[in-house]
């Protein structure tokens, strides 16, 4: 038995829309926890001594806010090799695509990454898990995607798992994204081997499938085969859609019945209608809108549009090198037009709710206990201290595994 008990919570940010407006503020608070599952999470005066479980870690917030750990719901962390010079010729005026169509982009991390082994990239993926969680990311989306063949697209699900079994690591969650770049060879034989060896393989070690749909990538008609062949396997699909062009992947996804459908950008507002009626998670991803330039991440227009809304940071060596969840919220207001409470819920409820996660994403009792104690009494901090050190420790499953440098 293990429990927990944090004290003097200045504000606890519970994002549970049963307590009230977003992000759901209980001020004076205390947060209570017996084997990873939160028994209690509520004002300190209503705290019974009896309900705290004997031998349990007192830990004290000195008025600090607590909220939900950050659920990053859309990365890519497994990769070997480097593209800083790429993301230096981009500055110069290149683009994305013309990068891609020589050779660079995906397939130059797929040259790097495809012959990693398993250790390998584990402990490239694990440092920036590492990073992760000191950011307050407790749960963590990983894809696969970099290996463009059969054996090193399991090995990249496998080095995923193996960083969500690291312990004070954040949980992981896999996707099979095996239509990220286009390969040298036949492309209908390779889309024929993913859907049919690579799901049924897929389907042991991870829970979604995703595909790249856009212009020098897949088209909506080879996403869908791919997301029919999953499903068969119980994978459920998930799709880069509308990033760099409109090309119809949002509206597949409404019709797929997809988790969710990430970036957005070039999505009308027919799409993102059609995402709310279906019940898909819209989810933003600011870093990348703001590396690679174009229309702003879509978060206003997602709410306005009925969708709920998720904001990660799609960690990956092209469009995004960045592990920092507080860094995507303060861009998710600055560029996507969320409030900061908005931001926040999308942080955390949002991301839970892209990957279909029920037991976490708020701090209610008989959920996770996964929370963050940050070093300011106030939550706006998060998103007003742009790039700034807010974290002061993590709660990971009821244990503290990022401890208070103070
Ligand atoms: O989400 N858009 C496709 N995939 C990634 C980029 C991957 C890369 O450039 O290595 C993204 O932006
Ligand atoms: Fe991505």
């Amino acid at each position: 038995m293990s429990a927990i008990v944090i004290h003097g919570i200045g504000a606890l940010c519970t994002c549970d829309p049963l307590v009230g407006d977003a992000p759901g503020v209980v001020r004076d608070a205390a947060l209570v926890a017996r084997d990873g599952r939160i028994v209690y999470a509520g004002p300190e005066s209503g705290l019974d001594r009896a309900d705290v479980p004997r031998g349990a870690l007192e830990v004290h917030a000195r008025g600090a806010a607590v909220l939900p750990g950050f659920v990053d719901a859309h990365t890519h962390i497994v990769w070997l090799g480097d593209r800083g010079d790429e993301y230096a010729r981009r500055a110069a005026g290149a683009t994305y695509e013309e990068i891609a169509a020589s050779g660079g982009g995906i397939r130059a991390t797929v040259r790097a990454t495809a012959a990693g082994s398993v250790e390998e990239l584990a402990s490239a993926g694990r440092e920036r898990a590492r990073r992760m969680l000191a950011g307050g990311t407790t749960t963590v989306e990983v894809k696969s995607g970099y290996g463009l063949e059969h054996e090193a697209e399991m090995r990249q699900l496998d080095a995923a798992d193996r960083i969500g079994r690291w312990v004070d690591l954040p949980d992981v969650v896999a996707t099979y994204l095996p239509l990220h770049a286009v390969p040298d060879g036949s492309r209908d034989e390779y889309i024929d081997d993913v859907c049919t060896r690579g799901v049924a393989a897929a389907a042991k070690r991870a829970t979604f499938v995703d595909a790249f749909c856009d212009t020098g990538a897949y088209t909506v008609a080879e996403c869908e085969r791919l997301f029919t062949a999953a499903r068969a396997h119980g994978l459920r699909p998930k799709i880069h859609a509308e990033q760099r062009s409109r090309s119809g992947g949002a509206l597949l996804a409404a019709r797929a019945g997809a988790v969710s459908a990430d970036h957005l950008e070039h999505a009308s507002n027919t799409d993102l209608e059609a995402l709310n009626a279906a019940g898909v998670v819209g989810v933003i991803l600011p870093g990348a809108s703001v590396v690679l330039g174009g229309p702003p991440p879509p978060g206003r227009r997602l709410l306005d549009a009925g969708c709920t809304v998720a904001v990660a940071t799609d960690c990956n060596p092209g469009t995004c090198y960045s592990e920092s969840m507080p860094l995507m919220i303060s861009l998710a207001v600055a560029l996507g037009g969320l409030t900061p409470a908005q931001a926040l819920v999308a942080a955390t409820t949002g991301g839970a709710a892209a990957l279909g996660l029920a037991d976490r994403g708020m701090l209610r009792p008989g959920l996770r206990c996964d929370a963050v104690i940050l070093n300011t009494p106030s939550w706006v901090d998060v998103a007003y201290h742009l790039g700034g050190d807010v974290v002061a420790s993590v709660v990971l499953e009821g244990r503290v595994a990022v401890p208070s440098k103070a």
